[in-house]
């Protein structure tokens, strides 16, 4: 907060559900009673572990911010958040551009059919699922065309059909796969200088 300049942060999310984060969490729930953190969330936390933090805690999260994007749908993790009221957000929504997902042929099909772009149905299509999102770029032109998506509506056939491209596996991370969390505790050894 000092850093930022702010004298509360509107919302704080624990990244990984690693290591002791069961302590960190009640840390931001001291910090959410005191008015100084507006909504508390995780990141990457799976079905179960979601499950698990909500029975436990006083605060249920309010977000779970996970990978979301028409190559990994997350359709049973979203109706897991739904029944729980964890508001799903989206991160890679793009994808990063993998899989050639900027050039993909139904998505730019359907978005040919409403002059819009494969970022802008993305987005259109997150935001019809009532999935938040957070887009990232560094380009002006892109971050207006991000915006650009509230004057079209995809029909439930385009749903359908985007519905299909899931694959429902991760294009990044296999967070059941131990190896995955040797990857992160070397990361934050790097991080610590250990
Ligand atoms: N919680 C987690 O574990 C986690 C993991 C990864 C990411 N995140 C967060 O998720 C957010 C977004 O995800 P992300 O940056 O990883 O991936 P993303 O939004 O899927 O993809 C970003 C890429 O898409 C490009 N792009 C953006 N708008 C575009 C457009 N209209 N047309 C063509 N290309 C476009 C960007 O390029 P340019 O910048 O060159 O435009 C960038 O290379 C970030 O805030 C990030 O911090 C969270």
């Amino acid at each position: 907060m000092k850093k930022l300049k702010v004298d509360y942060v509107d919302l704080v999310l624990l990244h990984q559900p690693l290591n002791d984060y069961y302590a960190a969490y009640r840390v931001l729930e001291e910090y959410y009673k005191a008015g100084k953190i507006k909504s508390i969330g995780v990141s990457n936390f799976s079905p179960n572990r979601l499950a698990d933090i909500a029975a436990f805690n006083e605060v249920i999260p309010q977000v779970n911010q996970v990978e979301v994007n028409p190559f990994h749908q997350q359709i049973k993790a979203h109706t897991n958040m739904q029944e729980r009221h964890i508001q799903i957000e989206a991160w890679a929504p793009f994808g990063e551009g993998k899989n050639n997902i900027f050039q993909e042929q139904t998505l730019q099909e359907i978005g040919k059919a409403h002059n819009k772009s494969i970022a802008q149905v993305i987005l259109r299509w997150l935001i019809q699922r009532e999935v938040v999102v957070l887009a990232k770029s560094v380009h002006k032109a892109r971050l207006a065309e991000n915006f650009d998506v509230f004057d079209f509506e995809l029909t439930e056939q385009e749903m359908l059909t985007i519905s299909r491209l899931d694959t429902s596996s991760s294009m990044f991370f296999d967070f059941e796969d131990p190896k995955t969390v040797d990857m992160f505790v070397e990361l934050i050894k790097k991080r610590r200088n250990l």
